[in-house]
């Protein structure tokens, strides 16, 4: 019988990991159907190209499924059940990279450049663990990864063994006050509704101690709104490439994400902006607290 992950006690020094990697997750529905099956493979098509968009239904006895706010719980850039299956999340832990035309490694590692001499860094929303081993080459100690998906949490679990995992959102982050000094956010902040970021801000601003980094990565406005001709004499092929994925793939909050002024809800929210660089695909913001 697997063990049942424990509640969280945020009133702890420290929150109790859960062993993710071994945890006996139950199977959603992409991982119940035959492939193969001709009827199931035009779904899946229907799917990746966005003709079927649906509701994430999550199976029962996933743990943690209280926490998992209704917003996340869409199909997020055309997964069949979003982020919500062992096969789907695996499919996308291996092709992010590739999608993102090999741009993610550069982009990672700015991120723990910026964090670099941190001794405790959380990953806020992790995903499958992609920045955790980028952090740990720059001697950071202790590393959380805290995501809302258990199938994302337990790839991320067993691809960086030394790293410790939880459950949860942004908005509630499970540690305690003063507890880190940097943060890692990659590719998250644009699939969280504007109205929610300034709960996540002030539980990041919680939770880093006085001086910690922020480091955050996210899509850039470049390829969302330069023209065709401008983004072919700035960035050739790619800066197209892009513009058409910017399209393409369903990000419910990504126009909001654009209309923000992010740097003013970071000052707003007690911290100094250090940088903010725009490029093509993303914009990388490195931000201090007070
Ligand atoms: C595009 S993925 C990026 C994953 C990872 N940071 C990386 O660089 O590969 C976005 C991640 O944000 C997570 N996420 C969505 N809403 C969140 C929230 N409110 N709090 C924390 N994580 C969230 C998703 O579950 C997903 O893993």
């Amino acid at each position: 019988m697997p063990s049942r992950p424990r509640k969280f006690d945020t009133t702890a020094a420290s929150p109790v990991p859960t062993d993710w990697a071994t945890f006996e997750l139950p199977d959603a529905w992409p991982d119940l159907i035959n492939w193969f099956n001709p009827r199931s493979l035009f779904l899946m098509l229907a799917k990746f190209t966005g003709h079927t968009r649906a509701r994430v239904i999550l199976p029962d006895g996933l743990p943690g499924m209280e926490r998992i706010p209704r917003y996340v719980l869409q199909e997020f850039h055309n997964l069949p059940n979003g982020n919500y299956s062992k096969r789907i999340c695996q499919g996308y832990a291996t092709g992010f990279e590739p999608v993102m035309l090999g741009t993610l490694r550069d982009g990672r590692e700015r991120l723990a450049k910026a964090l670099a001499g941190a001794n405790c860094v959380v990953d806020l929303g992790c995903g499958s663990g992609g920045c955790i081993p980028v952090l740990r080459a720059t001697g950071v100690n202790t590393i959380w990864g805290l995501d809302p998906s258990p199938y994302l949490l337990q790839l991320a679990a067993k691809h960086n063994p030394e790293a410790r995992f939880i459950h949860g959102v942004g908005e509630e982050i499970p540690l305690p006050d003063n507890s880190v000094d940097g943060v890692n956010v990659c590719f998250v902040f644009h699939e969280i509704p504007p109205l929610y970021l300034k709960r996540v801000l002030s539980e990041i601003s919680r939770i880093l101690s006085p001086g910690g980094r922020l480091a955050v990565l996210e899509p850039a406005p470049t390829q969302w709104s330069l023209s065709v001709s401008q983004l072919w004499r700035n960035y050739g092929w790619r800066g197209l490439y892009f513009k058409w994925l910017a399209r393409h793939a369903f990000e419910p909050f990504i126009p909001a994400w654009h209309k923000l002024d992010f740097p003013a809800l970071l000052r707003e929210s007690g911290f100094t902006v250090l940088e903010d660089d725009i490029g093509c695909p993303f914009r990388v913001i490195i931000a201090k607290s007070l």
